[in-house]
């Protein structure tokens, strides 16, 4: 069977009582509760043939547009065929390498990307996923500079491992692990002033990210990024771009920051790197002698055994070759044009639903009056067979991240889909507002649990209607 023709994840078709016994066993190995969100919402689907733009459930047959791709793992598609086959080469004559040793391979796509990065950001350091691309620019700007503090922003999301949960900019996920690391300030994002009045000459580096995803689909305005450059200059602290999400096309050029033209001093890439496929992340810096000394005293200052293995660079190489052929920044830019256009045209359509889209090329927020929106639409696009996940540090924004190879008749596909999710939202809403009005209602319809609990209750009563009537 040629690489193309076959089905990512299995089987084809699978039964309802199959799928029971796998959620049984997921919540028992894996976690409980997972499966009782994923099912409050209509998202208890597998993923069977995964390709271009989608997956098909095998236990309904319906095939759903993924347009939350893993927040920007897949821009180069599902299974993509040519980047599939690169893989299966890498694996006929290839392990991951020794972590120890140079290799072709690796220095191919240290050299790849720091052609392709902004500026003079041209050394790389391999790491095995995105937390840990972020730990190691962290621990690059504190050494670099011999200073401590590291100024984030206000719901920023940079991972969840010791440096890059510090910087997290939501308690959530920060409360349970305190004490965490210290001298981490955080200011409001897109706010200038603010971050003046925390910079000086003690602050090791602000990190951001360029349009903030978890946060809600926030672009960082070109006055506020040349402004963190100009502050990071004059006090001798480092500008450190996250583009873990927003890069390699996502935003309709290879790296958000290209947008502004502003250059930071680091930069941290994962997800789409690896295609989907094999994941691999980068911290790239600028040829600069702070870091350049640094980090020639100190060539063991970070390590990892997986990251940059010869497999992944092999892939990513493949990704970055498949994104410049197929000029997918460019379909990136301009089928996020048409998105927000008919996205704004159904706010406009519905202002007691929608308060704003917002984003920039296939990175698109659509918010809502209403906290509580959030998981009712994920629950009507799930039906209507979009997958889409609401924001992890604002759940009344509503993402649309698809693979940004998508193609017109796809997009139009995807379009009438959130309109008929809008639609069937519409006829739910006015009990729901009404309700809310009601004094300490509308903090318990915001209520993550009380909505699991009350999509649940929903849930059964329809799959038994669905059993009476034989579907
Ligand atoms: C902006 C950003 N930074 C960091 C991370 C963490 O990456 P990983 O999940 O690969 O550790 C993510 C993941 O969603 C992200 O979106």
């Amino acid at each position: 069977m040629a690489v193309s023709e076959r089905s990512g994840g299995g089987e084809a078709t699978m039964t309802r009582q199959d799928k029971a016994r796998i959620f049984a066993l997921f919540g028992r190995y894996i976690n409980r509760n997972q499966i009782k969100y994923l099912s409050a919402g209509h998202l208890d689907v597998f993923e069977t043939r995964r390709l271009g733009v989608g997956f098909t459930d095998p236990v309904s047959g319906c095939r759903m547009y993924d347009c939350f791709t893993a927040a920007g793992c897949f821009n180069v598609s599902r299974h993509n065929p040519e980047v599939m086959a690169a893989l299966a080469d890498a694996a006929d004559e290839l392990d991951m390498g020794s972590s120890l040793l140079s290799s072709p391979l690796k220095v191919e796509l240290a050299r790849r990307l720091a052609a392709l990065a902004p500026g003079d950001l041209n050394h790389v350091i391999f790491a095995a996923g995105g937390g840990e691309a972020v730990e190691c620019a962290l621990k690059l700007a504190r050494a670099a500079t011999g200073r401590k503090q590291i100024v984030s922003t206000v719901k920023a999301y940079h991972g969840h491992t010791g440096f890059a949960l510090s910087a997290n900019g939501k308690e959530h996920y920060r409360h349970c692990f305190e004490p965490l690391m210290p001298e981490f300030t955080f200011v409001p994002f897109n706010d200038l002033e603010a971050m003046a009045k925390v910079v000086s000459n003690q602050t090791a580096a602000i990190i951001l990210e360029p349009v903030q995803g978890e946060a809600g689909i926030f672009p960082a305005t070109e006055a506020y990024l040349r402004g963190l450059r100009d502050l990071c200059d004059k006090n001798g602290a480092l500008l450190v771009f996250d583009e873990i999400q927003t890069g390699f096309g996502r935003t309709g050029r290879m790296f958000a920051a290209e947008h502004s033209g502003v250059v930071p001093d680091i930069m941290t890439v994962a997800k789409s790197l690896g295609g989907g496929l094999y994941a691999n992340a980068a911290t790239i810096y600028r040829d600069i002698p702070l870091l350049r000394n640094f980090t020639a005293q100190h060539p063991d200052f970070h390590e990892t055994h997986c990251g940059g293995g010869d497999i992944a660079c092999k892939v990513s190489l493949k990704v970055l070759d498949y994104l410049e052929e197929h000029r997918l920044c460019e379909n990136a830019a301009r089928q996020g044009a048409r998105l927000k256009e008919a996205l704004q045209e159904l706010m406009r359509a519905n202002p007691k639903i929608i308060r704003e889209v917002r984003g920039i090329g296939l990175m698109v927020g659509l918010e809502y009056v209403e906290e509580f929106l959030g998981p009712m639409m994920s629950d009507a696009l799930a039906k209507h067979g979009v997958f889409a996940a609401y924001s992890g540090n604002a759940p009344q924004v509503m993402r649309f991240m698809m693979p940004i190879t998508v193609s017109d008749a796809e997009l139009d596909d995807i379009i009438a889909a959130i309109q008929g999710a809008v639609k069937d939202m519409k006829t739910l809403l006015p009990m729901a507002l009404l309700a809310a009005k009601i004094p300490g209602v509308l903090s318990l319809l915001n209520n993550e649990q009380i909505q699991t609990t009350l999509f649940t209750q929903v849930r059964k009563v329809e799959d038994l209607w669905h059993r009476i009537a034989g579907r």
